[in-house]
């Protein structure tokens, strides 16, 4: 292995603003031999493959230390580790593009890290320095960056990570966590129309609860929902309310977004339950900028019960970085079933392909969204 040291000093243009992320020692070990001549990036299934390299840092005695770059590896870990008694674990999700001259650039970094941090103040753990987090992924993908799979719908999916690492037991946080980030090569994911089950037993989050953190308890507690979901034919469960199982949230890992009448609807952030997804925000504004109404806002099951039977319910898609913009084709409360053509969703298809121009390098970036690596 060849191991090096770099002070790096970054400068990064957002929207004709420059600024520079600090200073920072990172310590590069790099692979002798690339696992890359090894692996088919044609279709390659989301999270089964790593690149040839990962971050690891250490939070200890209030400060961020041994930041490094090195081969991806097994952790070794005690068993009586906080994380996994405890649950103070969190994650992110984004993802890695090339355009068709092979530079690659990085959807809304900054989005993920103001939402890294502030599920790690939910959580009652250390925030990260950007210097570590958007710099360390990017000098990452400048290591990595021939896994990201130059094919239209591939891309290279980013995960950051932070667990308390303290091993003792006691329910107390974590003086120490462990801050990682892994990369994975991905072909589209859930591609295919869903079909969805409103959920009306099992609770995802509640007012003052943890919903809108991306911590990995939040996934633990979903996947009975889902499981009995999938048992019954169904790909996903769209959340409902702690009380009444009659106000949406969220699907799975999607946000939801439904055209009625014209009008676009999505639930609102407003009471905490649901994940600020960065694809969410994303298609927000580009809805809005196709003239669209969009209104973020609390919706009833009956609503939508009732403007499909008037024929006025035009439309159901989730948005996520995995899926980017998922049609669905079937939603069934109760006893109810409606079903949508998803091939004459104008309105989804049009967002679909517009955000995949976007991060795939076809359509002007006029929002600053991709970072250039
Ligand atoms: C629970 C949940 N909701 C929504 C989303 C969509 O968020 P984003 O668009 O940032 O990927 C995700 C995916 O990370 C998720 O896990």
């Amino acid at each position: 292995m060849i191991k090096t040291s770099q002070l790096f000093f970054r400068f990064f243009v957002l929207q004709n603003n420059l600024f520079m992320i600090e200073a920072m020692d990172i310590s590069i070990t790099r692979v002798k031999h690339s696992k890359l001549q090894d692996t088919n990036l044609e279709n390659i299934p989301f999270g089964k493959y790593f690149t040839d390299h990962m971050i690891e840092a250490d939070y200890r005695d209030g400060e961020w230390t041994n930041i490094e770059i090195k081969p991806y590896q097994p952790l070794s870990l005690e068993p009586s580790l906080v994380a996994l008694h405890y649950g103070q674990a969190i994650f992110e999700g984004m993802k890695a593009y090339k355009d068709k001259d092979g530079n690659a650039f990085i959807f809304r970094p900054r989005d993920n890290f103001n939402r890294f941090n502030a599920s790690a103040v939910r959580m009652c753990m250390p925030e990260i320095p950007e210097e570590i987090f958007i710099e360390g992924i990017r000098q990452l993908i400048e290591i990595d960056k021939n896994w990201i799979p130059a094919k239209e719908n591939h891309s290279l999916y980013i995960r950051p990570l932070m667990f308390a690492s303290d091993v003792a037991l006691g329910v107390k946080p974590s003086d120490t966590y462990k801050f990682i980030v892994m990369l994975s090569p991905t072909g589209p994911y859930y591609a295919e129309p869903m079909k969805i089950a409103v959920e009306e037993k099992y609770t995802r989050a509640a007012p003052g609860g943890v919903g809108f953190s991306k911590n990995a308890g939040n996934y633990g507690a979903s996947m009975l929902a889902a499981t009995i979901a999938k048992q019954n034919g169904y790909d996903q469960v769209l959340w409902t309310d702690a009380f009444e199982h009659k106000w949406l949230q969220e699907v799975g890992m999607m946000n939801v977004f439904f055209i009625v009448n014209g009008i676009v609807v999505t639930p609102s952030l407003e009471d905490g339950c649901i994940l600020a997804g960065v694809t969410r925000s994303s298609a927000i504004t580009l809805l809005q900028e196709m003239g669209l109404k969009v209104e973020e806002r609390k919706i009833h099951i009956e609503e939508l019960l009732d403007a499909y039977k008037k024929g006025v319910l035009n439309e159901a898609f989730g948005t996520g970085t995995a899926a980017t913009i998922a049609m669905i084709k079937e939603l069934k409360y109760k006893d109810q079933v409606m079903q949508f053509e998803v091939n004459k969703f104008k309105t989804a298809l049009a967002l679909r392909k517009w955000i995949t121009d976007i991060r795939e390098g076809r359509r002007e970036d006029k929002y600053g969204w991709m970072w250039k690596v």
